[in-house]
């Protein structure tokens, strides 16, 4: 469901340190705006960034960008870093505004991802014809692949089980070897999980949640780009 706008977003973004108005300018350099040199993760799709915060909270020895498509969601999100980090200062995530499906606009090679982390995106799961808005289809995998650095890992978490059959599908044809996969991720023990705002939602429902690691393999001399 589309959150309803809220006066406070635009001014507290505005100016937030942390806050990346037009992540554009930044492609290729986005390494350079942390602080310290280390891992760097990226978040797609990261809504009101519950486990967004947790995650970048808990594990100070990684740098994180979340992006999402809708700026109310990223004003809450904000909200909820401050909530996490409290005095602290905001070292490890940098925030943006952007449309994945044109990731490969703001992220280049240089800038060396290491891990991306898609959780509860839209399964587009009515028509065929939509199935390419995925945010793991072959498409978007392939310009995930030139930003990501050899043997990066794609975390993807989704209640939706089309979605998680076809990705499957998808990960493989695009030159990424499943390292770990549990259909209920919950029941696992897989750690750390850091439950996001969806995740919460579904699980509360009983909705087993499923989960896969993907590695970044290169491609095979006769690759062909699936459909
Ligand atoms: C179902 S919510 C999941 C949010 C969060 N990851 C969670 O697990 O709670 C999907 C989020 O992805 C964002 N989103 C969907 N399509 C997107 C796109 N093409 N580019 C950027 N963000 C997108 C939406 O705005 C929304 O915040």
């Amino acid at each position: 469901m589309r959150m309803r706008a809220k006066k406070w977003v635009k001014p507290e973004l505005e100016i937030c340190p942390y806050y990346i108005q037009n992540p554009l300018p930044l492609r290729g350099q986005w390494r350079s705006l942390f602080p310290k040199e280390q891992p760097f993760h990226v978040e797609l799709g990261c809504g009101k960034g519950f486990a967004t915060a947790k995650m970048a909270r808990e594990t100070p020895e990684v740098n994180f960008l979340a992006v999402d498509l809708c700026s109310t969601v990223l004003g809450v999100a904000r909200r909820n870093i401050a909530a996490q980090y409290g005095e602290d200062p905001v070292d490890n995530i940098r925030l943006t505004h952007f449309n994945i499906m044109w990731a490969s606009r703001f992220l280049a090679a240089e800038d060396r991802v290491d891990r991306i982390y898609i959780q509860f995106c839209n399964p587009w799961n009515q028509k065929a014809s939509q199935h390419k808005r995925r945010l793991t289809h072959p498409r978007q995998l392939m310009q995930y692949r030139e930003f990501l650095t050899e043997d990066a890992e794609i975390w993807f978490k989704t209640d939706d089980d089309p979605l998680f059959a076809a990705s499957q599908e998808y990960f493989a044809a695009c030159g990424f070897q499943e390292k770990y996969v549990t259909l209920d991720l919950h029941a696992s023990g897989f750690s750390p999980n850091f439950v996001s705002e969806h995740e919460k939602l579904y699980a509360d429902q009983g909705v087993p949640i499923k989960f896969g690691v993907y590695q970044k393999k290169p491609l095979p001399a006769d690759f062909v780009l699936p459909e």
